[in-house]
Order: C-alpha cells, then sequence, then structure tokens
C-alpha cells in the first residue's frame, strides 16, 4: 500500500491558473473548423466561432490560449489577417499540409475567441521572418489607446477601443522552424525585438516570453540567458518575464513516433517514462535559470507540452490529426502534477493543441464535437488553478514496468484553495493493478465534497463520434475515509481527483 503524507499547514507556492493554458495554432482542423467556421456556417456559432466548442472551452475555465503558432507564428504576418474578409490574403500554410490560408482567422478573431472564453490572451510574435518594425506595429495595433497609425486602423477596421494582451512571444522556436538560430544570436535579437514590444497600457504591462530550449538542450537555456538576462534585472524589469520551453511525448521517437491507439504494454511504460522526464526537464532548465534568476523572478513556460504520434491513417500528415486514449490521460495527470509540484518556477504552460491537432482536449467532425480523455482530465484538475500547492509525500510507492521503461506507479499533486478546499490528484500508472493508497492529513477531520476518476479498463480506449463516452470523468466511489484520512483504492491505469474540506 503507497502512503502519501499531506501537511495542510505548509503551503508552497501559488499555482497559476496559467498552467493550465492551451495553444491554438493555424495548423490542420484547428482554428478553421475546430473553433471557427465563419458566421455564414449552418455550424451554431456566435461571430464565427463554434458555440459547442466556446462553451465546453469555458467549461474548462481555460486561463490563457496562446495564438498564431508554433512555426506558423514566425512565418505570420499579421497584416495579412485584417481588415474586410474578401480582400484577405490568400496563401498557401507551406509548414503544415500546404493547404489554403485564407486569413479569415485574423487578430479581431482571435482577441473575439479569447473574449468568447474569458480567457488571457498570448499573441506569439513572428521574429524568425518579420521585421522589428512589423512586430511593434502589431502591439501598436492590439493596444494603443490615442491618435496613432495603428489605432487608426484599427478603428477603421471596426474596434476603435484597444484589447489587453496578456502576454507576447518574442519569436517561436527559433533554434529551429523560427530561423535556425545559435541562443546568441537570438538572445541579441530577443534584446532588440522586445524593445519595440512597447506597454501602452500601464495598467495592463504585456508580460514578455523569451523563446526557450527544445527538450534537453540545456546550452540553448545558458547560451541565452548569458546574453540576455543581465538586460532584465531589477532595473531593466520588464524585458523578459518568462522563458519558454518545449516538450513533446514521441512514445517511438520523434521519426517513428508510434499509433495514438494501437501499442502494446511496454509502449504504455515506455510513454509513461517518457512523460516523467517532464519533471527532470524542468529541474535541470530550472537549475539553469536559478544561477542567473534566483529570486525566480522569470517564470518558466512550457507552452508545447503532450503526445505527439503518427497521425491518424488516412488523414493529412500535415495536419497531425490523433486520437486519445486512457494513455493520453495519463500523460495528461503526470505532467500537471509535475507543474503543480513545481510552481516556484513552472508559471505558464499551454498543451498541444486546443482542438484536433496532437494531444487536443476537443475533437470535430462537422457539426459534432467530441471531449478526449485529456479533457476530463483537465477538467477535473481546473480546481488547482489559483490554489497554494500543499506539502505533500509519498512513501512504499512500487516501482513498476517492463524492460528499462520503470516508472513510480503512483504519482500525485495536492492544494488548498482560499477557502480552504483540498483538491488531490493522483494517478495510477499500472496496467495490470490497483493501488491502495493510505493518505494521511497532518490533521484530520476531513469530509470528502468531490471525487472523480478518469479510467476504463482497457488502456486503448477512447472516444469516437459515434461512441462519445468511453472515457469519461465519472463519480468515484472507492475510498474510505478514515481518521486522520482517507483510504483510496485506485483502479489500473486511472486518473483520480479528491476534494475535502473540514467536516
Ligand atoms: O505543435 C506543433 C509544432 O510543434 C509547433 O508549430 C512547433 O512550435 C513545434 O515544433
Amino acid at each position: 500500500m503507497a502512503k502519501l503524507v499531506i501537511n495542510e499547514w505548509k503551503k508552497e507556492g501559488r499555482i497559476e491558473p496559467e498552467i493550465y493554458g492551451h495553444f491554438s495554432e493555424h495548423l490542420g482542423r484547428c482554428i478553421y473548423e475546430g473553433i471557427y467556421v465563419g458566421e455564414n456556417s449552418e455550424i451554431p456559432n456566435v461571430n464565427g466561432m463554434r458555440t459547442d466548442v466556446v462553451d465546453a472551452l469555458k467549461e474548462l475555465k481555460v486561463p490563457v490560449l496562446r495564438w498564431p503558432g508554433g512555426c506558423f507564428a514566425d512565418e505570420y504576418h499579421w497584416r495579412d489577417g485584417i481588415g474586410p474578409k474578401e480582400k484577405r490574403k490568400k496563401m498557401i500554410n507551406t509548414h503544415w499540409g500546404g493547404v489554403v490560408e485564407d486569413n479569415s482567422f485574423g487578430t479581431h478573431e482571435f482577441m473575439e475567441l479569447c473574449r468568447q472564453i474569458g480567457c488571457k490572451t498570448y499573441i506569439n510574435g513572428n521574429l524568425g521572418s518579420g521585421t522589428v518594425q512589423e512586430m511593434s506595429e502589431w502591439v501598436e495595433y492590439l493596444t494603443f489607446k490615442g491618435v496613432s497609425p495603428m489605432a487608426d486602423m484599427r478603428t477603421e477596421n471596426g474596434h476603435e477601443e484597444p484589447w489587453v494582451v496578456d502576454y507576447f512571444g518574442v519569436g517561436n522556436e527559433n533554434w529551429g522552424c523560427g530561423g535556425n538560430m545559435t541562443p546568441e544570436f537570438y538572445a541579441n535579437e530577443y534584446r532588440r525585438y522586445q524593445t519595440y514590444v512597447r506597454n501602452y497600457d500601464e495598467k495592463h504591462p504585456i508580460k514578455k516570453i523569451c523563446c526557450g530550449a527544445n527538450v534537453d538542450d540545456y546550452g540553448w537555456t545558458e547560451g541565452v540567458l548569458k546574453t540576455a538576462y543581465h538586460h532584465c534585472a531589477p532595473q531593466f524589469h520588464g524585458l523578459m518575464d518568462y522563458l519558454s520551453l518545449h516538450y513533446y511525448v514521441h512514445p517511438e521517437g520523434w521519426e517513428i513516433k508510434g499509433s495514438a491507439t494501437d501499442f502494446n504494454d511496454q509502449v504504455w511504460y515506455k510513454t509513461m517514462n517518457k512523460a516523467l522526464y517532464m519533471n527532470t526537464l524542468v529541474e535541470r532548465h530550472g537549475a539553469i535559470m536559478d544561477q542567473y534568476d534566483p529570486d525566480k523572478k522569470i517564470g518558466m513556460c512550457v507552452d508545447e507540452w503532450g503526445s505527439w504520434y503518427t497521425c491518424e491513417p488516412g488523414t493529412n500528415p500535415g495536419f497531425l490529426y490523433q486520437q486519445n486514449t486512457v494513455r493520453d490521460a495519463l500523460i495528461a495527470g503526470i505532467t500537471l502534477n509535475i507543474f503543480n509540484k513545481h510552481c516556484d518556477r513552472v508559471k505558464m504552460a499551454a498543451l498541444a493543441q486546443m482542438v484536433n491537432v496532437l494531444q487536443a482536449v476537443l475533437l470535430t467532425e462537422g457539426s459534432k464535437m467530441i471531449k478526449t480523455p485529456t479533457y476530463h482530465v483537465m477538467h477535473m484538475y481546473r480546481h488547482h488553478q489559483g490554489a497554494d500547492l500543499l506539502q505533500s509525500s509519498l512513501s512504499e510507492v512500487e516501482e513498476i514496468g517492463i524492460g528499462e521503461w520503470k516508472v513510480p506507479k503512483i504519482t500525485e499533486s495536492v492544494s488548498i484553495d482560499e477557502k480552504g478546499a483540498i483538491t488531490l490528484t493522483m494517478n495510477n500508472l499500472s496496467i495490470e493493478a490497483a493501488e491502495t493508497v493510505e493518505v494521511r492529513f497532518a490533521e484530520g477531520g476531513y469530509k470528502v465534497t468531490e471525487a472523480k476518476i478518469v479510467t476504463n479498463k482497457d488502456m486503448h480506449a477512447h472516444n469516437t463520434f459515434e461512441a462519445p463516452e468511453e472515457v469519461v470523468e465519472a463519480d468515484f466511489a472507492d475510498y474510505t475515509v478514515t481518521e486522520s484520512g482517507l483510504d483510496v483504492n485506485m483502479p489500473a491505469n486511472s486518473v483520480v481527483e479528491i476534494r475535502v474540506e473540514k467536516a
């Protein structure tokens, strides 16, 4: 029996809601079809945004949304996506599937989407192939109130009031698709470009995100900070608020990737092992950041994470459309627990991607929409947003797995909200055996107010348009309240969420 000790008197830092953020790129059917269908569509919509999708995202409490890419961002020229739609440029989306991009979803549409969802805005600028002037004018167009060429243009395009841009990414993956730069070259470019990402609205200063590393490229983190950090010292504060990190789980490696739904037991454990690797990445990149920024003023922003499999048979390989099984529920559960536990450094993250691409929370087909297992996990975990992480530690956890792919059987994180409600999220990574977890609090006397589970006996189970409820968030009752805590019997391959309050 595993033991989980929770010290409800020891708060370890705030879990920023933005850790539960999302990413939407002009890629495959994420934006077009998945989110935006246009005002004239027969699919119910408000100003072109699918009502079913927006409603589902509101239930998820999406805190922040990143757009327009990804690799797409460093080829995106924002002027192509404003003004009358019939006049907007039609072009080829060179990165993703070679399809026609008609630019009908642009700046105004993105800001409208965030308004409807009720989330913060994270715009990723183009440093790779755009100019300083172009980036600077986009920020002016978005946020300047008063007389200026860009503010006038915005008004002519039907939006007199400036918007609030909460976060601005100065380039994306500039070590790769964003220009193949060296860390030193990028860092100098970052210093230059970000100078002109001006704060026109003192009440809502834009937080700037510097492009961080790919996976374990610690040299990138070191090189960028060495060149750019000292301009971000307190006297220059505001030049760099976040440093990003991208990490995808490819079960069979980058070349092969592997099927989303057809995998064996060994690949299950390999996937779990690779999901847990996020912990090493956060700690090692975090240790480099600590050398420059011991007070943790700069947040780590893991703005691309999730599973990346071989796309579904018969779909455009450039669309990155994949199914989502119980295995993805576990990847989400494990990763979000890691972010919670590192909330002193990880201040923002974005699951890739929101609809119809990679580890999506929603899938659409024509007018139909389904929620994936990942959606249900993120829904259960939403209670952690803005809560304080509590000190918790596991012991007597079995190591399981096949061959070299070893993992701990259980992972967890615990938080307390401002009303004193405690949320505990746990994962059982075993596909063979249930596990009883003996949960003990420093002080007893709690009652359970909510208990939910995402699981299915079959690790391959997933939701389809024909059978949309194979893996859902269900009520969970397999626990016993004890004097000082709970004994929770977690089925194999499950994600469990339990909320307790003082009895
Ligand atoms: O999310 C898909 C792609 O993965 C993004 O465009 C890019 O930033 C990353 O390589």
